[in-house]
């Protein structure tokens, strides 16, 4: 059981949509806060639309989908995120996340979990910057957030034991399964697909395939999603940022050298499905 009943999500991008709908579906109270009011707006738009799709297929009623859209404050007002939970989805900048942290623990109590989405920052890190780092976790969704069943917990030396109880509680509320994770530089999940991305890349990188040739393959042999898909699908800026962070926490090994490939779509603006051009045209 769980004592929480408000979760604050901060970014309303893809992720922190995707996690506003789930809390919300979730019976939570739910605030849905960024600081561009047009993303907030857009959020609100697809949440709306994502439910409606489940009312479509039968599996939620119209009052149902209201009910839930009911629940969920949408606002640029960060005075009103206050909750027993805050799940931050924002830029993956560190000195951003803890700066809007730092922000919130001032106008929260000292027992308020704050948890962050981060893909790649060590949660250590961002725990250590904030006053009561042992209400600090990190709650790693996958993306899209409202279907992805995982979520890796991580827990850093100065998490206590409530933080991560009332996590894996308020994850498994969500219908999502929680996999705890120590902190460690791309957790699992993305220290261990890091090579799906990146010797992919290589193979464009060094003209030996083309893109729509690897994803077809991988497809063919039983992945959900090629490389290209999925990184168009995640963002071009969060898994280049991802393959940076992980590359010099670990020493820079040569295998895991980021792509100039990706260097050059982020330099040119191609981010994927969110900027309408990645790998693919959307
Ligand atoms: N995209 C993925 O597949 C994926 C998967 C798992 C985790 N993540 C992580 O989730 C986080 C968000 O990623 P995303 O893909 O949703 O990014 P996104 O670019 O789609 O959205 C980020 C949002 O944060 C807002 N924002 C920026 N600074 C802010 C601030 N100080 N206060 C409030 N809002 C602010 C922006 O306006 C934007 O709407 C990152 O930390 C990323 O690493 C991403």
């Amino acid at each position: 059981m769980t004592n929480t009943k408000t979760i604050c999500v901060c970014g309303a991008g893809t992720m922190g949509s995707g996690i506003a709908q789930v809390a919300a579906q979730a019976g939570f109270q739910t605030i849905q806060f960024d600081l561009n009011p047009e993303m907030v707006a857009k959020s609100k738009q697809s949440i709306n639309a994502g439910l409606a799709k489940l009312v479509e297929k039968g599996r939620l009623t119209a009052d149902e989908q209201a009910g839930i859209m009911n629940r969920i404050l949408f606002t640029t007002d960060a005075k009103e995120c206050k909750a027993d939970m805050i799940i931050e989805a924002i830029i993956e900048k560190k000195e951003a996340k803890i700066s809007l942290f730092q922000e919130l623990a001032a106008i929260n109590n000292s027992e308020t979990i704050l948890a962050t989405n981060t893909s790649s920052i060590a949660v250590t890190e961002i725990a250590e910057a904030l006053p009561n780092p042992e209400r600090v976790v990190g709650m790693h969704f996958f993306n899209p957030a409202p279907l992805m069943k995982l979520v890796e917990i991580i827990s850093t030396h100065k998490s206590s034991a409530t933080t991560i109880e009332q996590t894996m509680a308020v994850t498994k509320q969500m219908q999502k399964t929680p996999v705890l994770c120590k902190d460690a530089p791309g957790f699992i999940v993305n220290r261990v697909a890091r090579h799906f991305y990146l010797e992919a890349m290589r193979f464009v990188e060094k003209e030996q395939a083309v893109v729509e040739d690897i994803d077809q393959l991988m497809e063919a042999s039983g992945f959900k999603m090629g490389p290209f898909k999925l990184m168009d699908l995640i963002g071009m800026d969060i898994n280049y940022s991802v393959s940076n962070i992980v590359w010099e926490a670990l020493g820079k090994p040569s295998r895991l050298t980021p792509s100039s490939v990706q260097r050059e779509k982020v330099e040119a603006g191609e981010l994927g499905r969110k900027t309408g051009k990645g790998f693919y045209s959307y």
